[in-house]
């Protein structure tokens, strides 16, 4: 059963992508992040205690602003499923072996830091390390995008760091996939300047037509058309990271808010 139930505002973080309650099945929902935010004052507003001692005061404001809720989520939602495939699993599984007697041959007899950006990463880079015949250590960090609805700005905050240093180290960094490539070209910046023997980058997936920056990917498994990716580690809303294809997210017809397909958040 879907509802149609907004999630509680997260506190401190302005989101540059859609973000929806999403319940069973392959469904969910979308929101426009701006739409949203005006939701989420009208209802703010709406529950100002007149009187916080007083029950009936308190009761009123809640189912005032349960209703509200309910319209912001009525207006501001819109399905979402999953839609085409872009990348088949085994599709997957080859480029990682590729990639992996790739990057070996690269880096034979030297010793591999890997970088695995937080969330979406992960699932591809413990594919590929698997098919890594150097020696090799793994890191995560984890990084926040500020941005409009759309658009990364490229002012990135580090939200999780590096628990090793990385001076005099081959480091690699893992990303899922490179869009405006801003986020990347920070992260490149900042461990560029921890003074590392090499920084080179491997991206599981690209998207060319919506770059900003030129950047050195040095290693790409699959370039992509201009769709939100999800599936092998890429999520919507914290979703659909389990599945073991890539697939493009299928968003219904646009309503007000609108979050288009292109919208972005690391992790
Ligand atoms: P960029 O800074 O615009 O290159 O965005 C980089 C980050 O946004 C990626 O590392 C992903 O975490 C996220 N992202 C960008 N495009 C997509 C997508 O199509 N699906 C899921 N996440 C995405
Ligand atoms: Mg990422």
């Amino acid at each position: 059963m879907e509802t149609r139930r907004p999630p509680s505002p997260r506190g401190g973080r302005v989101g540059n992508r859609a973000e929806g309650a999403q319940t069973g099945g392959n469904e969910g929902w979308v929101w426009g992040a701006h739409s949203r935010v005006r939701g989420v004052c009208a209802i703010r507003s709406e529950l100002e205690p007149r009187k916080p001692s007083d029950s009936r005061c308190v009761f009123e404001v809640r189912r005032k602003s349960q209703r509200l809720a309910h319209t912001a989520a009525q207006t501001y939602t819109r399905p979402v499923r999953i839609g085409k495939i872009l990348v088949q699993p085994d599709e997957l599984a080859h480029r990682v072996k590729e990639l992996g007697r790739e990057i070996s041959a690269e880096y034979e007899g030297r010793e591999l830091f890997l970088v695995g950006v937080l969330k979406g990463a992960v699932f591809f880079l413990s594919d590929l390390m698997r098919e890594l015949e150097v020696p090799c250590e793994v890191d995560f960090m984890a990084v926040a995008s500020y941005g409009s609805q759309t658009d990364s700005s490229g002012v990135v905050r580090i939200l999780k760091d590096l628990d090793a240093p990385i001076e005099g180290r081959h480091v690699l960094i893992v990303e899922d996939i490179v869009d405006s490539g801003l986020t990347l070209n920070y992260l490149l910046r900042t461990l560029k300047a921890r003074n590392p023997a090499s920084l080179e980058v491997c991206a599981l997936l690209t998207k060319p037509e919506r770059r900003k920056v030129d950047l050195p990917i040095r290693w790409t498994g699959f370039e992509i058309p201009n769709a939100f990716a999800i599936g092998y580690g890429l999520d919507h809303a914290e979703r659909y990271r389990n599945l073991p294809y890539v697939a493009a997210l299928e968003v219904s017809d646009a309503g007000p808010g609108e979050a288009g397909a292109s919208d972005t958040t690391p992790g």
